[in-house]
């Protein structure tokens, strides 16, 4: 039988990716190990999205060489975003790599482990199909027998925003919006198979528009009559796009989770329009104050690049006003990473790494306060979580998430260990989240 190794790389959309390839690979007979020189086959499902994460990717494809010469017969398989964008680099980088597949290439995986004289064509007897534990994962981070409570499901496919530091129109290619009867159809799978939280995916889910005419807020009243859905979520909001339909939609959902991610980028006028984002903060912080009023309670967080090339200290100082002011509930910072082959890499002035790391400090430390206030509102509250697993640092604790997708650790124990739901008071805030008892 193969045992196949899968370690994934990046955000979501890759999630999904590797859910889909474990899939595929498990209907032809396949199993997973956590252990890659146990494995016949090693595959990384790679992100490129900045520096930092192609550097930790060409770190574990050289500590793979390793278990590589030790079992001549494995075999490499390197997918996801690096795979596109370094196609030709990563032949003379890591020569060891056996098969190279871009997010749009999955059609082929299946041909692949044929090559790879993966035989068989039915699941393996007897066994019941586990998620591989995607080690790199962030946002998520969940233990393997918790992961199929929450489900991702993807309703767009690449992006063509151009958005000029933006590596991912390259490598995952034009959008292409999924028929909504396949959503629906994958939703409905999810929950039979024990979903409670579903995640609709997209790089910019407001731009979904089928053929047919239907757009995302008719999407989601489309899908709100799925039964079983207890949580339903959406990643990523694109501001140009999003709009009072979306919002007014969301206010009708009977189970919408009660989050939002809605990437600001920057304060600044003139870096936004050097970003080719296509709004400006006035119309961005109209359509927060639209979403405020109209969903009230719910959390907002976004993502923030400082650093851009040109960005000076007074353009830093209009997202630092903004994050000041207590606009989001959290805050993904991230210092501007040139992508080469994108507009923004040949930009000047480039701004300095040191300046670049002095501003995400200071916009890290505005954040902190607004996230630790956000999550001291909660002290005295019974909060509803979604079960996430033992916690990493503690077992005798469990972790979970609430709709608003704050962390909470509490104690592990018959009761709270196999149930989907559990309720919690809590007694402690901290910056990363809360914790409390059993209500
Ligand atoms: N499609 C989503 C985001 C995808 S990438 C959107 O449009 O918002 C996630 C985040 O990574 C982006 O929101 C941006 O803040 C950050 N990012 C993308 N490219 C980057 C780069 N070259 N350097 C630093 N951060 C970057
Ligand atoms: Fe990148 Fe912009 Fe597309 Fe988001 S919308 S994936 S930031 S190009
Ligand atoms: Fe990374 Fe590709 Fe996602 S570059 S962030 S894995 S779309």
């Amino acid at each position: 039988m193969t045992q196949i190794y899968m370690q994934t790389f990046g955000c979501q959309m890759n999630v999904a990716d590797s859910n889909g390839l474990a899939h595929q690979a498990w209907s032809m007979g396949c199993t997973f190990v956590a252990d890659p020189s146990l494995a016949d086959i090693v595959i990384l499902n790679t992100c490129a999205i900045r520096e930092k994460a192609e550097t930790r990717v060409y770190g574990r494809l050289g500590q793979l060489k390793v278990f590589k010469e030790a079992r001549p017969d494995s075999k490499l398989l390197v997918c996801g975003c690096l795979a596109e964008k370094d196609r030709e680099i990563m032949r003379s980088k890591a020569p060891w790599v056996d098969a190279l597949l871009g997010p749009r290439d999955y059609r082929q995986f299946k041909q692949l482990l044929d090559r790879w004289g993966v035989a068989t064509d039915s699941p393996p007897a007897g066994a019941i199909f586990t998620m591989p534990s995607a080690e790199d994962d962030p946002g998520q981070d969940l233990h393997q027998a918790y992961a199929h409570l929450r489900a991702l499901v993807n309703i767009t496919r690449g992006c063509e925003k151009f958005c000029t530091y933006c590596i991912v129109p390259y490598t995952r290619g034009p959008l292409e919006s999924i028929d909504p009867e396949e959503i629906e159809s994958q939703i409905r799978r999810e929950v039979k198979a024990g979903a409670k939280e579903i995640m609709l995916l997209g790089q910019n889910v407001n731009s979904y528009l089928h053929g047919s005419g239907l757009d995302f807020a008719g999407l989601l009243r489309r899908i709100k009559s799925i039964e079983g859905v207890d949580r339903l979520t959406f990643l990523t909001s694109h501001p140009k796009d999003f709009d009072r339909c979306v919002v007014d939609a969301l206010a009708e959902l009977p189970n919408a989770a009660p989050r939002m991610h809605l990437p600001m980028q920057s304060g600044s006028n003139a870096v936004l329009e050097k970003m080719a984002r296509l709004y400006t903060i006035e119309e961005y912080l109209e359509k927060v104050a639209y979403f405020r009023e109209r969903l009230a309670g719910w959390a907002l967080t976004t993502d923030i690049i400082v650093g851009y090339p040109t960005e000076t200290e007074a353009d830093f100082e209009k997202t630092l006003d903004v994050v000041s002011a207590g606009t989001f509930e959290q805050a993904f910072i991230f210092a501007y990473s040139p992508r080469a082959g994108t507009p923004a890499a040949t930009m000047t002035p480039q701004v300095p790494q040191a300046e670049k790391i002095r501003r995400l400090q200071a916009v890290n430390a505005a954040q902190n306060e607004a996230t630790r206030r956000f999550h001291e509102s909660f002290i005295g509250d019974t909060v509803r979580v979604l079960t996430q697993g033992p916690s990493k640092k503690d077992a005798a604790r469990m972790a979970g998430k609430t709709g608003h997708n704050v962390t909470v650790i509490y104690p592990r124990d018959e009761r709270t260990e196999h149930r989907p739901f559990v309720d919690v008071a809590i007694d402690q805030a901290y910056n990363w989240g809360l914790s409390g008892i059993v209500a």
